[in-house]
């Protein structure tokens, strides 16, 4: 994921791979005007990543109601696309909170429509790449990670492109708050050759995840008789 320049050296700055490549789809007006009215509250700006960490709603006091003050589990989404899943789960989960984050904007602008229509408070969005998350997150601060159906990038030689690898499993092992030895870095995809790479890195297959609908994406695999495969990594180190 992350590529060092080795003819420079060790202490150059890592050049991060695109795991994605922007699309600039036209946004329908009700979502735009959603954007425009709820943006603010629901977007996190990327001028100050590590301060927002500790803010409302992320930092520990901030949450706190009836009970004494702590911080209410987070869960990171990666590629949350048009919201669905965030969406369900923020919805069946209204104690914990979501942070979605996509580089699409019309998918956030349709995730902030759905989320206002329904009054949700738990969910916060960032428009850019995880990898700038994850460095900005303090450590051991998501309660799990999920990232369903991420780029397939099916050509051989694209396949570098490929979000999850080592690297990646390394950072986002560093700001999981991971008790237990599996069920926090959950993945689904209905790429064989992906999946092959994730048992390779150290995921195990595992049941479908209760909490994933079937988001337009998954709809269109099932209907070309796609496999769909869900993973959950092992952290081997868990604190
Ligand atoms: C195939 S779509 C799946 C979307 C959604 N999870 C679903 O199931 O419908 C993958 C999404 O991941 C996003 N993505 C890819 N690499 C990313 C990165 N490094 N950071 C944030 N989002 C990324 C893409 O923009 C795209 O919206």
């Amino acid at each position: 994921m992350i590529a060092s320049d080795s003819k420079q050296g060790d202490s150059v700055k890592h050049r991060q791979i695109k795991s994605y490549v922007v699309r600039s789809s036209k946004i329908a007006d009700k979502y735009k005007d959603a954007l425009e009215k709820y943006g603010s509250k629901y977007l996190i700006s990327d001028t100050n990543l590590e301060g927002i960490f500790d803010e409302p709603p992320f930092s520990k006091n901030s949450v706190s109601e009836n009970s004494a003050p702590k911080r209410r589990e987070i869960i990171l989404e990666i590629g949350s696309g048009q919201g669905a899943t965030l969406i369900s789960a923020a919805k069946e989960k209204p104690d914990t909170y979501f942070l979605g984050t996509d580089v699409y904007l019309q998918g956030l602008a349709h995730t902030i429509y759905t989320a206002q229509k329904n009054n949700l408070q738990n969910i916060r969005l960032y428009q850019g790449d995880v990898n700038d998350i994850l460095k900005a997150a303090p450590e051991k601060f998501f309660s799990e990670i999920w990232c369903f159906f991420p780029d397939p990038w099916h050509k051989r030689k694209h396949t570098k492109r490929r979000l999850i690898q080592e690297d990646f499993l390394d950072l986002a092992s560093k700001k999981l708050a991971c008790k237990k030895l599996s069920g926090s870095f959950r993945v689904a995809t209905d790429n064989e050759d992906y999946k092959n790479q994730l048992l390779k890195l150290g995921f195990l297959q595992a049941p479908r995840f209760a909490f994933r609908p079937i988001t337009t994406f998954e709809a269109k695999a099932l209907k070309a008789n796609r496999k769909v495969f869900d993973l959950t990594y092992n952290f081997k180190n868990p604190t």
